[in-house]
């Protein structure tokens, strides 16, 4: 194995372990693995963490080096804490007896189960489309739409914060794949005339979310489907994150921007709202859903949906259109509202628009790593986000909001993220200015205390 460089815990990045040299596979990824430990030797590896019982606000968590700790969680994206409602663990039980676990099959031969059925046009009848496809996960939904669909000859045009499986989906259908500013509607839009001034012949799929996990920022929906419409092209939107939790009646962006039924292919995951795994694809052509079950090979050839996922998934959707979705969501946005505005309080900036995804920007690496080795002492689990989640130098943590948190939760949460984020710059400061052999680090140090 290389020796690597200690102060790689704090600089280096999962950037540095893409490219790997050498004929071992197996061998080769040592390099990842020996820098991996060293974070975790120094507590500075939060991932891989296991809870110990139900998401819920208060939580026990185990990390990867055996370290339990008790604390406030926000790092769970259970937004409407339905994995835990009483009536979808009873719908689990009855279902369990009636049908037991499994439904050994695809959904292309004998995987489908009335549960599934019902999946199906439940979803389809929720967003105002005739036909809904389901998948074993949100990320077969959209690496398989995209590669069910696009051809070599075709060309993609996404935006460049795209979620992964969006993104691995399109570099594996087609080499045309032409990403676009962030949200940037001019930038999509030269690339569809590019593309389309040289080629009439070819298809165009341009991708989208309607919540950017990462960002909490949302596109114009309907100018990008009026360009899709003018360059003839398709649009595609992942509602993974907004659906159920966001919008009128829980259907999200999509409805919020009164474009319900309107937009070409929606795609989204129930691994969020929903309370399960699990994704589907929805649109108004009998004909796509029939080619995607038979071409989009991860529908095709990968187990269906067990019959308890679909019941519950379908009691959750129940729940999500009801009275009690609605008061759900009214108490979730307040939480929201006053995390955000708890954290203005206490002089932290939080990114986006106000949705469960809450995400405060740290930038350097070092520091967001010293900052999130503090939380599980505060008590507190929130998720450090890096490259690749991220762009690298543009770490963040995200907080992920559920209607089950207290107010209380949140003044302690942003009172405790100031403490860790004031106690890391310190340290910060402290470490850089030893790695470039300052004189006086107490004076350096000093200085970034009165500056916090
Ligand atoms: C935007 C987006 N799309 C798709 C997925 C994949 O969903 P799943 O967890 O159901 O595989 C995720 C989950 O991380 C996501 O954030």
């Amino acid at each position: 194995m290389t020796r690597i460089d200690p102060t790689a815990a704090l600089t280096g990045s999962m950037r540095d372990f893409r490219e790997l040299q050498g004929t071992d596979l197996m061998a080769r990824v040592g390099s990842f693995y020996e820098w991996q430990e060293l974070r975790r030797s120094r507590s500075l590896w939060p991932y891989s963490r296991s809870t110990q019982a139900a998401p819920l606000p208060i939580c026990t968590a185990l990390d990867d080096s055996g370290l339990k700790f008790t604390g406030l969680n926000f790092g769970t994206q259970d937004y409407l804490g339905l994995s835990s409602d009483p009536e979808i663990k009873e719908v689990a039980k009855a279902v369990i007896d009636e049908y037991g676990v499994h439904s050994a099959g695809s959904s292309a031969l004998a995987g489908n189960t009335k549960y599934s059925l019902r999946l199906e046009d439940t979803i389809s009848d929720f967003l105002g489309v005739s036909h809904t496809i389901l998948y074993p996960t949100g990320w077969a939904a959209g690496y398989g739409v995209i590669k069910g669909l696009v051809r070599p000859a075709d060309h993609i045009v996404m935006d460049g914060l795209s979620h992964a499986c969006l993104q691995e989906g399109a570099y594996s259908a087609t080499p045309n794949v032409h990403l676009h500013g962030h949200l940037n509607l001019n930038s999509a839009r030269r690339h569809l005339k590019r593309i389309r001034d040289k080629d009439a012949t070819h298809g165009i799929l341009v991708v989208t979310e309607s919540l950017f996990s990462m960002d909490s920022d949302t596109p114009d929906l309907r100018a990008l489907q009026s360009l899709c419409d003018e360059y003839d092209a398709t649009l595609l939107v992942d509602v993974a994150h907004d659906l159920g939790a966001m919008g009128p009646g829980g259907r999200g962006f999509i409805a919020a921007q009164d474009m319900l039924g309107k937009v070409d292919i929606v795609m989204g995951s129930f691994s969020k709202t929903f309370g399960s795994n699990g994704g589907f694809v929805a649109c108004n052509s009998a004909a796509v859903k029939q080619y995607l079950k038979f071409y989009g090979c991860t529908a095709t050839f990968s187990n269906a949906l067990s019959p308890v996922q679909a019941a519950t998934i379908t009691k959750a959707f129940e729940i999500v259109k009801s009275d009690k979705g609605n008061q759900l969501r009214s108490v979730l946005m307040q939480r929201i509202e006053q995390m955000r505005s708890a954290l203005t309080q206490a002089g932290l900036q939080y990114m986006g628009n106000p949705s469960p995804i809450v995400p405060v920007r740290v930038g350097d690496e070092a520091l967001a790593r010293l900052v999130s080795r503090r939380l599980p002492a505060l008590e507190i689990i929130a998720n450090l986000v890096e490259y690749p989640a991220v762009a690298k130098g543009d770490a963040r943590l995200r907080l992920q909001m559920m209607p089950t948190h207290s107010v209380e939760n949140v003044k302690t949460l942003a009172a405790r993220l100031r403490t860790a984020i004031d106690h890391a710059q310190i340290e910060h400061v402290r470490y850089r200015a030893a790695a470039a052999g300052v004189a006086d680090p107490a004076t350096a140090v000093a200085k970034a205390a009165q500056a916090v």
